[in-house]
């Protein structure tokens, strides 16, 4: 339960002495609330309305059907989550209330179903984004590889955006995520459905500059390695590995 300003003003500015200790006399403090900049209320905006119509085009219908008919008849509504991705993918990359009803009477399941979902996972976007979807990783290992200074280059070449906002030119939105399953390759960011690693400021640059121009720079490391591999080389496994029974004692041999 949240407290409220009534029961703020309650709390005496002192406490009572509660021990021996100085530390006891310590006033209690609150840390700022903070508000997601994700809030999942739907407000009907003229641009996010359940008026807007929306439905598969005939390609993305022949998808969805594929993509039911790999469920039980009596399970079809399992299937919600890659037709919102295939909804999102086909209204610009963003989740409308359009989209998530068209799709709950698509797996004749109750709406709300379909917006409990759209609203847990991250990957459905519930506001417009850009044509380039940035997401730069901030967390411990990557943090620990210089994510700081990726997402604020990040943020400084696209004209000083904030995490959570477009650019004028609606070319590219940019946020700050948890940790994307790359972090053998730290620093990283995603844009759109593909991985860049090994960053350095310059190479965020280069990859950013690309896709202003509609080009699409190689994703992967950008420090030359391949994969995930080691970038000292090869340490280990580097000579012929022994085959069956070889080593062993003789009587298994
Ligand atoms: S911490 Fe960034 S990818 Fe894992």
């Amino acid at each position: 339960m949240g407290i409220s300003a009534t029961m703020f003003a309650r709390i005496p500015r002192r406490l009572p002495r509660l021990g021996p200790t100085p530390a006891a006399q310590r006033a209690i403090s609150f840390t700022p609330s903070r508000r997601s900049d994700a809030l999942f209320i739907h407000r009907d905006t003229p641009y996010n309305n359940p008026d807007i119509e929306f439905k598969f085009t005939p390609e993305n219908l022949k998808k969805a059907q594929e993509v039911v008919a790999r469920y039980p008849k009596q399970y079809a509504k399992a299937a919600v989550i890659p037709l919102l991705d295939l909804g999102q993918r086909q209204n610009k990359g963003w989740t409308s209330i359009s989209v998530m009803n068209y799709i709950a009477k698509f797996l004749e399941m109750p709406p709300m179903r379909v917006y409990e979902v759209a609203t847990f996972y991250t990957m459905f976007n519930r506001e417009p984004i850009g044509t380039n979807f940035v997401q730069v990783c901030t967390t411990t290992p990557c943090m620990l590889r210089g994510s700081t200074d990726i997402l604020n280059t990040t943020l400084e070449h696209l004209g000083g955006i904030k995490p959570g906002e477009t650019t004028k030119d609606g070319k590219f939105t940019v946020i700050e995520v948890e940790c994307q399953g790359a972090c053998s390759n730290a620093p990283m960011l995603v844009v759109n459905d593909d991985y860049y690693e090994d960053l350095t400021p310059e190479s965020t640059k280069k990859i950013l500059d690309a896709f202003a121009k509609g080009e699409k720079p190689k994703p992967g490391p950008q420090s030359g390695r391949h994969t995930s591999e080691n970038s000292a080389g090869l340490t280990s496994l580097t000579g012929k590995p022994y085959g069956p029974g070889e080593h062993c004692s003789p009587e298994f041999q």
